[in-house]
């Protein structure tokens, strides 16, 4: 992927964090995916007093993204206040598997956008849950 477009796609990431709905935490985090077509779906992760409810930003964006009819994902980057930028949690990873396999996921401190790292989202998931029939 071009230089130019990860980085705008981290920047998409940054503005999406700051509606981030984390009174609780107070850790903001923002998500842009990038569809194949070139359409770019952000989500942010929403808490809840009830603590378990909570989502994270990637999976809102990829439920947004699912929800609009999207089905093929380039890339997608993650933000958040936090050194070397905030990995996907385990959950996150498994949707990614499953719905996103081939995007590159960018993760970046939103201080040091420009410092972002990437991973395939089979480094991140080896062996992923993927069906429950022989
Ligand atoms: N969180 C995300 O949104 N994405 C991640 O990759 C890790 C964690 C959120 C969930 C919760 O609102 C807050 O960060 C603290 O765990």
């Amino acid at each position: 992927m071009q230089r130019k477009t990860k980085s705008a796609l981290v920047r998409a990431a940054v503005r999406a964090s700051r509606k981030a709905v984390a009174p609780y935490s107070r850790f903001q985090v923002g998500a842009a995916l990038l569809t194949s077509s070139g359409k770019v779906v952000t989500g942010v992760n929403v808490e809840s007093a009830s603590f378990g409810l909570t989502c994270c930003a990637e999976r809102v964006a990829l439920f947004t993204a699912l929800s609009m009819g999207c089905r093929n994902f380039r890339a997608i980057a993650v933000v958040a206040e936090i050194d070397g930028g905030p990995m996907p949690c385990g959950a996150c990873r498994q949707l990614l598997s499953e719905y996103a396999p081939d995007a590159e996921v960018l993760v970046a401190d939103r201080r040091r956008p420009s410092a972002c790292k990437s991973f395939a989202v089979s480094e991140l998931l080896p062996d992923a849950f993927s069906r429950f029939r022989s």
